[in-house]
């Protein structure tokens, strides 16, 4: 719930520079209200890399180290990522990453000692989504990836079940208009294989998310 200090504008779009381009909208976001979300938090954590990526990735919204650095996925979720793509063979500087969501939401470990994360509801999704539809309008990648239910429900909408869409490239009805529209391919979030206790099936889930980057990598060679 927003503390008495903590205002909200409900949008972030309420947020926007005069001049849009990514460094006026990063610089912007840092002041953004849009939800209670950047009331506790260190840093806004915007996309970052080439403006003319042919791959845009959308996580779910930054972690604790993200929220530290100011950058997205340099964490264990990054790690992660970062060894995929590689192993996909996708060069890092052909990539685009970005968030759902661009504050970190948490909550005190029992402890209260670290940030444990939360997930961001709907409403969070929804107030911090007009970041994102400008950062799709101005990369207007090819090729997008989901990593994760968030990003693929804050772009595809609430009923969109990854389950069903497995290894998919899907040609997306986004709620922004490009002029060329991209593929999309959703696939889970890194966070998830690393919350598997089974070696087994960590694994397992390793594979068939290795393989949604192989999938995009053969695209990408195609385009
Ligand atoms: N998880 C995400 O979804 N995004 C990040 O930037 C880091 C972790
Ligand atoms: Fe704005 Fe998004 Fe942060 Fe909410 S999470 S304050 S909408 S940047």
């Amino acid at each position: 719930m927003p503390t008495p200090t903590c205002e909200t504008t409900g949008s972030a779009a309420r947020h926007f520079p005069r001049r849009i381009s990514l460094p006026t909208l990063a610089k912007a976001a840092q002041k953004c209200r849009g939800c209670s979300l950047y009331c506790h938090a260190t840093h806004v954590v915007f996309g970052e890399g080439s403006r003319t990526a042919k791959l845009l990735l959308v996580g779910e919204q930054p972690g604790d180290q993200e929220d530290r650095a100011g950058q997205p996925f340099v964490g264990p979720s990054g790690r992660l990522l970062d060894e995929t793509l590689l192993a996909a063979g996708i060069e890092r500087s052909t990539v685009y990453v970005t968030n759902a969501v661009k504050h970190f939401k948490w909550k005190p470990s029992p402890t209260g000692k670290r940030r444990l994360h939360s997930k961001p509801n709907w409403t969070e999704i929804a107030a911090c989504r007009p970041w994102l539809l400008e950062e799709l309008k101005l990369v207007a990648p090819p090729l997008l990836m989901t990593l994760g239910a968030t990003a693929a429900q804050s772009l595809l909408g609430k009923s969109f079940k990854l389950t069903q869409h497995r290894h998919e490239f899907l040609i997306p009805e986004l709620p922004v208009h490009l002029p060329s529209p991209p593929l999309l391919l959703a696939t889970v979030h890194p966070s998830s294989l690393l919350r598997m206790p089974d070696k087994a099936a960590r694994d397992a889930a390793r594979k068939e998310f290795l393989k949604d980057f192989q999938l995009v990598a053969k695209k990408l060679a195609s385009l």
